[in-house]
């Protein structure tokens, strides 16, 4: 182990012999597992075991906002298979570390003043008693599989034995949730809340003095786990349903944390608490050291850290938080959207042609407050308060003093212009003015407008209440101030910004395209649908893709293919078409199939819309019985297709960040998260770089000019680059 002299938790004996243990790593912001941690804790332990005969008891707090962040990313994203056996190592002795003090014989407390997850949650588990402060932003649970991993500090032992298997399986351990402390205290994750950090420490020292010799339920005389063991009867008879949902929940794709989870449970509970901590712990190294934590680490923490703490904001404008704003067109996006900004505590004026309309755009407010409401997750109160915020109109003069627009009227440019014109001289001098065209050129739409210096694209998705990302697109006239303004707007609504430059489609719909494309032409290959459509759920797509177009209609993306098309002509370049426009065609204009919309697509639909099964059409008319694709290829043709065509947008600089790509790739348009986004797939891809091009040379001789690897692609490659920010 690397010296390190600095030490991270705090010794504090008082006279009445409690020691408070203090996490407080000096410099840091949040306190987490690193090396100065695991040398801390060690000391500790060692201090307590030769002081014990003057120690009452222990209380475990943070001088930190939070309790404990957990495990060191930095140091994880590191580690690969070569630095196995110092993982286990590491890992190892934290769990022995907290063992000694859990067995000590003296009562410990968890005093959590603030978020305690992961790591954090996990040397809660080890103290006898957990008090939570009940503060609003606080969280508790551990929600390492949402990076690829498991709580590898004794958080499977102790969860399976505080709750049993199915509870620490359902409740904590495979969806990560994260709880509030009343709900953590109703899960039983922890024991009792407190109202202030001085309640707290009091209740903590009321349970020491109430405990003097306290020790944890699984190391108590007869303990059982609850609720059984694997080869209890009752257990064994659920245990089987474990594994299928698994695979619902993974859908066959490669995440391997759940799998680990599920084993380190179940075998971990069949065996002493020693032994399941060494389980615990293979499971744990195997997950560190792989390659899909890694993408997961970098895309749903370093990432999203970047995106949204403002590397693509520009530095040195004056955040103005907006107050109130006109959101034009209260069909299904602008409806989605007043009730985004309604709910940020924005004031809300919802502009339609006739106020039926505009009252109907609030109405869609309404049902969702009713539902949050029938769930608790929600107040009258606070339903009350939200909807006070949207005023209906139709009349454009009520948008006087707006400091910001969003339009969403239909996708028609003339009809853009002509709103914009009507409201520009209305709404605040300075408006910022937005379109949530989806494509449209801005560059085009802001020739509508005066101030073309303030007008930017801000591209929702749907449905928006629970869409997570913004696209905001800068047009060619698109002012550094008004960027990041759009960029405040859409944290100030706790949504995710990522940053492009205009072009047609911009970068989420104009790649997500690619993905669409790929699977239609399957189809036209002779591929049978279901297999077409399985190989998207095994890549790890929420959305199948044919189910995806049928959703989108066929009719758009062929208008936009028209429209693409004449303007590439028009400007005298050539244009190659895709496989899959034939299918699509005659889709439509044989079949007259344009998807769910029209009532039947690539799938049947009832009356009431709702899939019935792939029409069978498709094999009668598509499938060649003789055409064998490899099931790895269909995967990865998808895959490809999405990462190569962003490979172009970087080159075109219709990207210009690493970490917008592949946050806008997962959280926008559904690209597999195992895969860490769009980019992170190619530096992760087996081989790195020039195994990415390597293999995109084979699918380019077998499918098409269209997997040709970039230029940008195999100069990194050749030069033994990734592809990373700054
Ligand atoms: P929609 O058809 O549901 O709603 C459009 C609304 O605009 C209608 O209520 C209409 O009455 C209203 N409208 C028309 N003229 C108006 C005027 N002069 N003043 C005020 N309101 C007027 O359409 P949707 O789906 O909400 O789309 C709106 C925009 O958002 C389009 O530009 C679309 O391309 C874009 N978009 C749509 C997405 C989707 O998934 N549907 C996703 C992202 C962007």
């Amino acid at each position: 182990m690397t010296e390190n002299p600095r030490t991270t938790i705090r010794w504090e004996r008082s006279d009445d012999g409690v020691v408070t243990l203090v996490l407080d790593d000096p410099g840091q912001s949040a306190n987490t597992m690193n090396q100065a941690f695991k040398a801390s804790l060690s000391a500790v332990a060692d201090r307590l075991e030769a002081e014990q005969d003057s120690v009452r008891g222990v209380v475990f707090t943070s001088a930190k906002k939070t309790f404990f962040a957990g495990g060191d990313l930095k140091d994880m994203i590191k580690v690969g298979p070569a630095q196995a056996q110092d993982v286990f190592d590491s890992s190892m002795a934290i769990k022995r570390d907290l063992r000694r003090i859990e067995t000590l014989g003296k009562p410990v407390v968890a005093a959590l003043n603030g978020a305690a997850l992961g790591g954090g949650y996990e040397i809660a588990l080890a103290c006898h008693h957990r008090i939570a402060l009940d503060a609003p932003g606080s969280k508790i649970g551990c929600p390492e599989v949402t990076l690829g991993l498991l709580p590898g500090g004794g958080g499977v032992v102790r969860t399976v034995r505080l709750l049993g298997i199915t509870d620490a399986l359902l409740k904590v351990l495979l969806q990560g949730t994260q709880y509030h402390p009343k709900r953590a205290l109703e899960a039983g994750l922890i024991h009792e809340l407190a109202d202030s950090t001085e309640d707290m420490l009091a209740r903590a020292r009321a349970f020491i003095g109430a405990h003097p010799e306290s020790r944890q339920p699984w190391d108590a005389e007869g303990y059982r786990i609850p609720g059984g063991t694997p080869s209890h009867p009752k257990f064994a008879a659920n245990l089987p349903a474990f594994p299928a949902n698994l695979r619902k929940q993974t859908a066959g794709a490669p995440y391997p944390a759940p799998r680990n989870i599920l084993a380190a449970a179940v075998e971990g509970a069949q065996v002493d608490f020693e032994t399941a901590q060494v389980i615990e712990a293979r499971y744990f190294t195997e997950l560190v050291t792989g390659r899909i934590a890694k993408n997961m680490i970098q895309a749903f923490f370093f990432d999203l850290q970047a995106v949204n703490s403002g590397a693509s904001r520009p530095s040195g404008v004056e955040p103005r938080p907006v107050r109130k704003v006109a959101v034009l067109g209260a069909g299904m996006m602008g409806a989605g959207i007043a009730y985004s900004c309604a709910r940020a505590g924005i004031e809300v004026m919802l502009k339609d042609v006739t106020a039926e309309a505009a009252e109907n755009g609030k109405a869609y407010s309404a049902g969702l407050l009713e539902k949050a409401l029938a769930k608790g997750r929600t107040t009258e109160a606070k339903r009350d308060e939200l909807l006070a915020r949207i005023t209906p109109t139709a009349d454009v003069r009520d948008l006087a003093g707006c400091d910001a627009v969003i339009e969403a009227v239909f996708e028609d440019p003339a009809l853009k212009h002509k709103v914009f014109q009507e409201v520009e001289s209305v709404v605040a001098p300075d408006a910022l003015l937005c379109s949530n065209t989806s494509t449209l050129p801005i560059t085009l739409l802001a020739e509508g407008v005066e101030r073309a210096q303030d007008f930017i694209g801000l591209h929702f998705f749907s449905p928006v209440d629970k869409m997570p990302l913004v696209e905001i697109i800068k047009g060619e006239r698109t002012g550094g101030e008004a960027l990041a303004r759009a960029f405040d707007l859409v944290r100030q609504i706790r949504k995710t910004p990522v940053v492009v430059n205009d072009s047609r489609g911009f970068f989420t719909s104009r790649v997500i395209g690619q993905f669409i494309n790929e699977g239609v032409a399957m189809v036209g290959e002779g591929v049978d649908p279901a297999t077409v459509e399985q190989a998207a759920a095994q890549a790890g797509y929420p959305a199948k893709v044919l189910s995806l177009m049928d959703e989108l209609t066929l009719t758009l993306p062929r208008k936009i293919r028209e429209e693409t098309r004449r303007a590439v002509v028009e400007s005298g370049g050539e244009w190659a078409g895709h496989p899959a426009d034939a299918v699509v065609d005659r889709m439509v204009d044989e079949f007259g199939r344009t998807g769910r919309g029209g009532g039947a697509g690539f799938y049947d639909y009832d009356a009431r819309g709702k899939r019935t099964g792939l029409w069978p059409g498709l094999r009668e008319h598509f499938t060649i019985p003789e055409v064998e694709v490899p099931f790895e290829d269909l995967k990865e043709r998808m895959l490809f297709s999405e990462a190569l065509d962003s490979v172009r947008c970087l080159e075109e600089g219709v990207l210009t960040s690493v970490a917008d790509a592949n946050i806008g790739s997962i959280l926008g348009i559904g690209f597999p998260g195992w895969t860490g986004g769009v980019l992170q797939y190619i530096n992760g891809y087996e081989g790195g770089l020039p195994g990415f091009v390597a293999r995109a040379k084979e699918l380019q001789a077998a499918y098409g000019e269209r997997f040709a690897p970039p230029e940008l692609l195999v100069a990194k490659a050749e030069r033994g680059e990734t592809f990373t920010d700054g």
